[in-house]
């Protein structure tokens, strides 16, 4: 460590704390002494910081157990570190639970409290590292927060700002991995229902009967098994969002039953007799067109209109190009920090290569290849190795769509085009294609390395 480590002794007896001082200096350590605890104390709350208390349980003013809980209150991290008469386990063990880091029993090897003092500082020092990477964590820019530039994604905030402190029912659509619970929780969360709960059910999950119970809840006794009364997820959600993810999956029974809250704003418990008022905001999520189900008659027209008070559509990722590389610099930022990785960026060669993908999985996908890559890369800049093969390889349509709209085509992809093309007319004899390229031998294999070109 470059800093010294503060360190402030409390023993009423002078040797002792000479001890101390004459093992911890040569150590690297600012030793402050003190022979009683009061002192200790307001020099503890002075505000000059300190990192490590030493303490003698037996004080002759207030006992050490003070010192561990005046030391917390100042800092939670500070380590204290008691000093025990030799027989005494019993006080060990409290002061251990009293949250002292360790304890050193007397007589003690001076060696020994350096020994546990180094042990500290590196338990701490790891401590402290833990927090200050939670709180860059929570710090990130769009953290839990969505993460969008285009006209869809500004529609969609837009659209959270105007509802989220209104009470209507929200329909969010969107195919899978859009981002569809993440913009619920964002309605919830900038509420005024924020501090209430904030509770998901995925109604595509659960058989009917299991369904209903879950929601509504019941008393003792409905049903065989109902041993005492359960209370239901939108009593849970009182006062605060339930979110009924996969809407659409909802039988026709259920569904009924879902309409009449809706309406009335109140339901019994299953074997109930009593009326519940539910005071919620309920959103819904579906990445089946509801309106297509309703033409086709799955879905209960009263119930649609009912969820669709206010519609929010996500449209799929690979509509809105220009977020890729937004969300590919948030995930690399946030997951080389929650691997404590120093990777920065990506390179042109990949983004390309994101940024042309189909993305069936939509967001979710994008995130899970940039954890593999972010785990696998050794390098501090991720590249086209660092991708799965199912993004390397260049989609069957590219040549084709070059070929039909020739000024549509980027020149990162006309280049790589080209190279294949020559590649192939050469039957693969990288050198003979370097030549015809123009280029030398060292540079087509680099660009070999960065992009995967196809040879058909
Ligand atoms: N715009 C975004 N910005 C940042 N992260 C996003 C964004 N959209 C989605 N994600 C992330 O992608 C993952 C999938 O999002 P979410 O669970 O909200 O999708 P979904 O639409 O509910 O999917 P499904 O229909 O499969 O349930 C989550 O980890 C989420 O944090
Ligand atoms: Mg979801």
């Amino acid at each position: 460590m470059d800093r010294p480590l503060k360190i402030l002794a409390i023993d009423d007896e002078a040797t002792m704390l000479k001890i101390i001082r004459r093992s911890l200096e040569p150590e690297n350590c600012l030793v402050e002494t003190f022979s009683n605890a009061s002192d200790a104390i307001t020099r503890l709350r002075s505000g000059d910081p300190v990192d490590i208390v030493i303490t003698d349980l037996m004080l002759p003013d207030i006992d050490g157990f003070k010192v561990i809980e005046e030391a917390h209150k100042v800092d939670r991290n500070i380590f204290v570190i008691v000093i025990t008469a030799y027989s005494s386990v019993e006080s060990a063990v409290k002061a251990i639970r009293s949250g002292a880091y360790d304890f050193i029993p007397k007589p003690f090897d001076p060696e020994h409290i350096a020994i546990v003092v180094r042990r500290a500082a590196e338990t701490r020092s790891l401590k402290l590292e833990n927090i200050d990477l939670k709180k860059q964590l929570e710090a990130l820019p769009g953290s839990g927060e969505i993460i969008g530039a285009s006209l869809a994604m500004r529609q969609v905030f837009s659209m959270i700002e105007k509802v989220k402190n209104t009470d209507g029912t929200v329909l969010i659509m969107g195919e899978s991995g859009v981002g569809k619970e993440l913009v619920a929780r964002a309605i919830h969360y900038g509420s005024t229902r924020s501090q209430r709960p904030f509770i998901a059910i995925n109604c595509g999950a659960l058989p009917d009967e299991l369904l209903e119970s879950e929601l509504f809840g019941y008393e003792k006794g409905a049903f065989t098994g109902a041993v005492s009364r359960k209370t239901g997820l939108f009593e849970a959600a009182a006062g605060g969002s339930l979110f009924l993810d996969e809407v659409s999956s909802i039988s026709p029974m259920m569904q009924v039953k879902l309409l009449r809250v809706l309406q009335e704003r109140c339901f019994m418990r299953l074997g109930g007799q009593e009326t519940v008022t539910v005071d919620i905001r309920v959103i819904a999520a579906t990445n089946e067109y509801l309106k297509e189900a309703v033409d086709k008659g799955t879905f209960r027209k009263d119930l649609y209109y009912r969820l669709n008070v206010i519609p929010i559509e996500i449209p799929p990722l690979r509509e809105r190009q220009e977020d890729i590389p937004l969300l590919v610099r948030h995930f690399v930022r946030k997951f080389s920090l929650k691997m404590a990785k120093d990777i920065s960026r990506i390179n042109k060669d990949a983004e390309e290569l994101l940024k042309r993908y189909k993305w069936e999985g939509n967001v979710r996908e994008l995130e899970n290849i940039i954890e593999r890559a972010i785990t696998m890369t050794d390098d501090d800049v991720i590249s086209a190795d660092d991708l799965p093969d199912e993004i390397k390889i260049a989609s069957p349509s590219l040549l084709e769509s070059a070929t039909a709209h020739p000024t549509n085509i980027t020149l990162f992809d006309l280049e790589r085009l080209h190279i294949a093309s020559v590649l192939k007319s050469v039957n693969g004899n990288k050198s003979k294609a370097a030549r015809l390229l123009g280029i030398d031998y060292s540079t087509l294999r680099r660009k070999l390395n960065s992009i995967d070109i196809p040879l058909e």
